[in-house]
């Protein structure tokens, strides 16, 4: 098998990270469409042309990689998925065609984290509705009764899933808040706080906050019959995939005021309509999957991605191999 000389980027990503590409004899090419933007998802016809003619892919995680794709385009050496979670690749199909996918999992831990730890101050504390209190012109001025939130400190946080982000969670909530921490884990144990069932862990948090990968085990996990193990007046937390959470029950949960609020970075689809239910609700906090989105993770990711390419012209197992 030759070395890779054409990569296609999916989309337009801090170039500077890909630079690398150029001393090693590599071209890369970026997604634009016809009008010059690059701020749009390449629509599939392009995205098998464009595939036609390189070797490797730098791909998002809002592109479908899936089999039919991959049948068409079993010349590629190499997808570099410009994420952590690879839930958009058939991975048994690329096994198969003998492609290799790498991600990124050590740049996105620390932005993740900080968003998580972020939204689950945001909700407790209500910083949305105080927030727009002030841009409604509500406020009259301090309020010793005003947006009584709930304090972080000391409370019982359950994570789901105690990979890289999860156990950083845990260090962080544990050591700054002097939160107890339970967790639930389908591999590692931790240093940090007392593996539990998941039964366990929802009948006992005060926050649950989600970190496992999308799989066939995960999904849906966080449904009705779980939901209604969770405290009440409990927080949700998701920064992993919207998928993990089956979302009719939440909102369910949500309107009859069975869970307190929830706090989501990821929901299916991405967007939600303008005319979802979820979004009718005043306890839950939205943001536009941006856990990974800070300039300095962004530049490390594309790194990332150049360089398990260059290991795989090197002719060593690409550093962040997947399959
Ligand atoms: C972001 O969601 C990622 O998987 O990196
Ligand atoms: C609050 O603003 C305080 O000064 O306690």
């Amino acid at each position: 098998m030759g070395p890779i000389k054409n990569v296609f980027v999916t989309r337009k990503i801090v170039e500077n990270g890909l630079n690398i590409l150029h001393d090693h004899q590599i071209q890369f090419d970026q997604y634009a469409n016809d009008n010059g933007r690059n701020d749009l998802e390449i629509p599939k016809a392009e995205l098998f042309l464009k595939a036609k003619k390189a070797d490797a892919l730098i791909t998002m995680l809002s592109d479908k990689i899936d089999r039919e794709f991959l049948q068409a385009n079993s010349h590629l050496k190499l997808i570099a998925n410009y994420a952590v979670g690879f839930n958009n690749i058939d991975l048994e199909t690329c096994k198969e065609l003998g492609i290799t996918v790498t991600n990124t999992p050590d740049a996105v831990t620390k932005p993740t984290v900080e968003v998580t730890v972020g939204l689950i101050l945001t909700i407790l504390r209500k910083f949305p509705e105080a927030h727009q209190s002030v841009m409604l012109e509500n406020f009259k001025g301090f309020d010793p009764q005003g947006f009584l939130g709930t304090s972080l400190y000391e409370k019982t946080v359950g994570i789901v899933g105690m990979g890289r982000i999860g156990s950083e969670v845990a260090r962080i909530l544990e050591t700054a808040f002097h939160c107890k921490i339970l967790y639930t884990s389908a591999k590692s144990t931790s240093t940090f706080g007392e593996k539990v069932t998941l039964n366990q862990l929802l009948a006992k948090s005060d926050i649950v906050t989600l970190h496992c990968p999308l799989n066939n085990e995960t999904k849906h996990l966080i449904n009705h019959q779980n939901i209604g193990r969770m405290k009440e007046n409990s927080f949700l937390i998701n920064t992993s995939r919207g998928e993990v959470i089956e979302q009719s029950a939440l909102y369910e949960a949500l309107s009859n005021k069975k869970i307190k609020a929830a706090a989501l970075d990821v929901t299916t689809p991405e967007p939600l309509s303008k005319a979802h239910p979820l979004l009718s609700l005043d306890n839950v906090y939205i943001l536009p999957h941006i856990g990974s989105a800070s300039i300095e993770a962004r530049l490390e990711m594309a790194k990332i991605c150049a360089l398990n390419i260059i290991d795989f012209n090197l002719g060593t197992k690409p550093r962040n191999t997947v399959v």
